[in-house]
C-alpha cells in the first residue's frame, strides 16, 4: 500500500446554506441519518487512508473534536488544523505541508457526497497510481464547477473553474488524489478573481505536466456537492 495521508476541508462559511449555517458548520448539518462529514470521511477511509487531518475554522474545533475525536473510535488517526479565513480550498496544502510531509496526499471537500457500486475498489486502485487523478461526473449545470476535457487515455487536457462558456459537462468533483508536491505548487498560485487559491489553478499545473487523469464515474454513480438548498435537499 503507497503511503497516502487524507485532507478532508471541512472550514468555509456556508454562505450558500444560509441561515441552517448561521450558526452550525455546514459538515455538521444532518444527511439522512448522520452528520455531513460522515460521508466524506468514509470515502478517504475506504481508499485505504488512516492519517487524516481536518481542516476547519477555529470556532468549530471543539465541535468536530466532541464528534469525532482522535479517531481511534473508527480505527483511523485524526488530526485538526484551522483555517482561519476562507481563502480556497488549495489554501488546505499550505495548513497540511507538515502534516503531507513526504507522503501523497489525498484531498476531500468535506460537503462531497459519493454512492454507487464498488466504490471502493475505484478509490484503492486510484490511491495506488503514480500520477494524479480527480474523479469527474456529468452535470447538467457545468457553469457551478471546476469543468475538465480528457482524451482517449483518460488524461485532462483542459481544465476551466466554472466556465461561462464549458467545453463539456464533465465536473471535476471533490476528490483530488495528488503527489507530495501538492504544497509546493500552491505556493506557486496565486490568488484567483474570488480572491482565493483556487484547486483548479492545482490541477491545471499536474495538467501541464501532463501528470492529470480524471476517472470518470457514469450514472450508475451518485455525486453531490451538497453546499446549495436544492442539493443539501437532494442529498
Ligand atoms: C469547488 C471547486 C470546483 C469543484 C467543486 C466540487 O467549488 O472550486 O472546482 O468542481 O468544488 O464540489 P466551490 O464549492 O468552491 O464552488
Amino acid at each position: 500500500m503507497k503511503d497516502r495521508k487524507g485532507i478532508l476541508l471541512a472550514g468555509g462559511s456556508g454562505t450558500r446554506l444560509m441561515p441552517l449555517t448561521s450558526s452550525v458548520n455546514k459538515h455538521l448539518l444532518p444527511i439522512y441519518d448522520k452528520p455531513m462529514i460522515f460521508y466524506s470521511l468514509s470515502i478517504l477511509m475506504l481508499a485505504g487512508i488512516n492519517e487524516i487531518l481536518i481542516i476547519t475554522r477555529k470556532e468549530d474545533l471543539s465541535l468536530f473534536n466532541d464528534l469525532l475525536g482522535d479517531g481511534s473510535r473508527f480505527g483511523i488517526n485524526l488530526s485538526y488544523e484551522v483555517q482561519d479565513n476562507p481563502n480556497g480550498i488549495a489554501e488546505a496544502f499550505l495548513i497540511g505541508e507538515k502534516f503531507i510531509g513526504k507522503s501523497d496526499v489525498c484531498l476531500m471537500l468535506g460537503d462531497n457526497i459519493f454512492y454507487g457500486p464498488d466504490l471502493e475498489t475505484k478509490l484503492v486502485q486510484s490511491s495506488m497510481k503514480n500520477h494524479s487523478t480527480v474523479f469527474s461526473y456529468g452535470v447538467h449545470d457545468p457553469e457551478r464547477f471546476g469543468i475538465c476535457e480528457i482524451d482517449n487515455d483518460k488524461r485532462v487536457i483542459s481544465l476551466e473553474e466554472k466556465p461561462v462558456k464549458p467545453k463539456s459537462n464533465l465536473a471535476v468533483t471533490g476528490l483530488y488524489f495528488y503527489d507530495s508536491n501538492a504544497p509546493q505548487i500552491a505556493k506557486n498560485i496565486k490568488p484567483s478573481n474570488r480572491g482565493e487559491l483556487e484547486i483548479t489553478d492545482v490541477n491545471i499545473e499536474y495538467m501541464k505536466s501532463q501528470n492529470l487523469y480524471s476517472e470518470v464515474l457514469d450514472k450508475s454513480y451518485m455525486w453531490i456537492d451538497a453546499g446549495t438548498q436544492e442539493s443539501f435537499l437532494v442529498a
